[in-house]
């Protein structure tokens, strides 16, 4: 039986600025247009996934791939996740440096190694070995981002308190995770999609928070941490600051419970509010069934988001 095929993108949950929203909307678009038609003619949602997930890494909008937020010291360091629902293969990579498509890393994961998981200089050379060209650190660096973390690197020096995070602040407690970065220095990409088959896939992939301690792993390539797909449950990529949805393994959290039947459009905003409760944490979702029902949430001021079924593309940067 052919399934109506699904596409859901997101470029990042934050305090996406008025002048950048233009831009997130174009990009979120561009990468619906590009997974899209391969659902189209029949690919898989881990192609379309893929492919989606790799044309918002080479938008330099988001924080994935080129233009990626920088290390404390100055360097791009990503991490990403693909996940197929239908076998239930996934394929990861962290802190790799000298890779322009981190989502296609972890493809070659997924398909060629007996491995899930490689990280840094290891995983670098795997890609290597299996035809990815590695490039200079310094090509993935923009000047707009040395100039954010210079702008962010003096604030702490000055000890500026963190206006922009909305959430609670847990005056009393001082363990240092609990110091919710600001909701301009994170930000994400990731996809989930539905075949014609009937196979889900999920992919999610970083430049992780900006001024992150060289070696720092966040939520997005941890298996049902940021990104999590199986054909019995859901596809999930999360966005946000991903210590909280670390600790919360909050993708499973999701998944789980359409798997018990609930319905995504429920699970959602249930997931993005347990975050908050729960950690104080800020983040946002897409969550997509194998029946074709989704569900899409954030407790970020905005989160640029895009869907697209055989009506047409939707995009938008903030879920009312
Ligand atoms: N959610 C992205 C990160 O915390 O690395």
């Amino acid at each position: 039986m052919s399934h109506t095929p699904i596409l859901i993108v997101h470029g990042g949950a934050w305090a996406i600025p008025d002048d950048m929203l233009e831009a997130h909307e174009q990009g979120v678009f561009d990468a619906l247009q590009t997974g899209y038609s391969l659902l189209e003619l029949g690919a898989s949602a881990t192609d379309a996934v893929e492919a989606a997930v790799t044309k918002l890494e080479d938008d330099t909008t988001f924080d994935a791939g080129r233009g990626s937020f920088l290390t404390r010291d100055g360097r791009v360091q990503l991490d990403a996740l693909l996940m197929d629902g239908g076998t239930m293969r996934a394929g990861g990579v962290a802190c790799v440096e000298r890779l322009r498509n981190p989502i296609q890393a972890a493809r070659l994961v997924l398909d060629r190694s007996p491995h899930i998981y490689f990280v840094g200089q290891g995983a670098e050379e795997f890609a290597a070995a299996h035809g990815m060209p590695l490039i200079d650190n310094s090509e993935l660096v923009l000047d707009r981002e040395r100039e954010r973390l210079a702008l962010a690197q003096s604030n702490e020096r000055a000890g500026l308190p963190d206006l922009t995070f909305a959430g609670p602040t847990f005056a009393d407690d001082k363990s240092p995770e609990t110091a919710a970065p600001p909701l301009d220095s994170h930000d994400t990409v990731g996809a989930v999609a539905l075949d014609q088959h009937g196979n889900i896939a999920a992919g999610t992939s970083t430049g992780g928070t900006l001024n992150k301690d060289p070696g720092r792993v966040g939520d997005s390539s941890l298996i049902g941490c940021g990104c999590y797909a199986d054909n019995q449950s859901a596809a999930v990529s999360l966005t946000g600051w991903g210590e909280p949805i670390m600790k919360l393994v909050l993708g499973k959290w999701a998944t789980d419970r359409v798997q018990l039947g609930r319905s995504p459009e429920q699970v959602a905003p249930e997931a993005i509010s347990y975050l908050h409760k729960r950690l104080g944490g800020h983040g946002g979702i897409i969550l997509l069934g194998r029946d074709g029902r989704y569900g899409l949430a954030h407790n970020t001021p905005r989160m640029a988001w895009g869907i697209c079924t055989p009506d047409g593309p939707r995009t938008g940067t903030r879920i009312e």
